[in-house]
């Protein structure tokens, strides 16, 4: 065999995409939490991508540890290896806030490029360190919010307001506006180290810049949902027409719904790197055509012309 893709529904959807080849795995875990991830088939093959979305239900920690065991197992299969991690763990522990702590998002990379040659995940929180400073290997961060964009078209861009919560965000607002061309404004967000409280700062005008209009906060991450809250209870406070959320990984899947929807948001749109059933946008024909318009590392060659 000369190329395979290996994974979940996630891996099925991608092969069709690539015209290659498919092989899943099964999910065993132990009593005692161990996993124990097994391929359906045995191959020699000169060339592999894995691709792993993290279910709803699963600690992160085994998510982790079954991609690892795969990655070391393909190894011995195939020549070359692309891991694909729709939502890559730890990204966000990029530097040492307190004295004693690992640089868990650089020490993940390097377990994962053992058994890499070219990795691939979608918008990672890049904040202080972007991912070619975690990686050695080619290593490639596809942004997904011109596709997020998409599903706001019946919006008019002259009556919408595109918020990012803190300075970071100026990228995935910048990113979605690119195919929904809106102004922007950008919140500054502080959190306490030792506490976790956050606040904002934001322009004096902003009840005037925002007074009738669609209102869009994007972000690439929603956890606790603290963030996207905080920011849409201020918003709240002026007389706006409508409050939107679009960001990419839902940290806790389908419950984002519940946590998001006391604000009384029109649209709340997100994505299926992470696992979940209501998400908008799905990521394998964007992952796809990625592959397509990049030269991966050499890998363009396995591609159905
Ligand atoms: C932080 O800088 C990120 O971009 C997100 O804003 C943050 O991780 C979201 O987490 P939470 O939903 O817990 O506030």
């Amino acid at each position: 065999m000369d190329k395979v893709v290996i994974g979940d529904d996630l891996g099925k959807k991608l092969g069709q995409e690539l015209k290659m080849p498919f092989i899943s795995f099964e999910d065993r875990i132990f009593n005692d939490g161990e996993v124990q991830p097994r391929l359906a088939k045995e191959e020699k093959t000169k060339e592999a991508i894995l691709i792993i979305q993290k279910k709803q239900k699963e600690n992160i920690n085994s998510y982790l540890v079954k991609y690892l065991l795969l990655l070391r197992k393909i190894r011995d299969l195939s020549q070359k290896t692309i891991a694909i991690m729709p939502y890559l763990p730890y990204s966000r522990q990029d530097s040492v806030f307190r004295e004693g702590e690992p640089l868990s998002s650089l020490y993940l990379a390097e377990l994962i490029e053992k058994n890499t040659d070219v990795f691939l995940t979608c918008n990672m929180h890049e904040h202080r360190k972007k991912i070619r400073d975690l990686f050695k290997i080619p290593a490639y961060n596809v942004f997904l919010f011109e596709e997020m964009a998409e599903k706001f078209k019946e919006f008019s861009p002259s009556n919408t307001i595109v918020i990012g919560p803190d300075r970071e965000a100026e990228a995935f607002v910048d990113n979605f506006c690119r195919n929904f061309p809106a102004s922007k404004l950008i919140f500054e967000k502080h959190r306490n180290k030792e506490t976790g409280k956050v606040n904002f700062i934001y322009p004096e005008n902003t009840g005037d810049i925002l007074k009738g209009k669609e209102v869009i906060i994007v972000d690439d991450i929603v956890s606790t949902g603290g963030t996207i809250l905080e920011t849409a209870k201020i918003i709240k406070q002026f007389q706006i027409k409508t409050i939107n959320f679009a960001f990419v990984h839902s940290i806790f899947g389908d419950e984002v719904i519940d946590r998001l929807a006391i604000i009384g948001p029109k649209k709340i749109i997100f994505t299926n790197t992470l696992e979940n059933l209501h998400y908008a946008v799905d990521i394998i024909k964007p992952l796809a055509r990625y592959f397509l318009e990049h030269n991966l590392g050499g890998f363009i060659d396995f591609y159905e012309k």
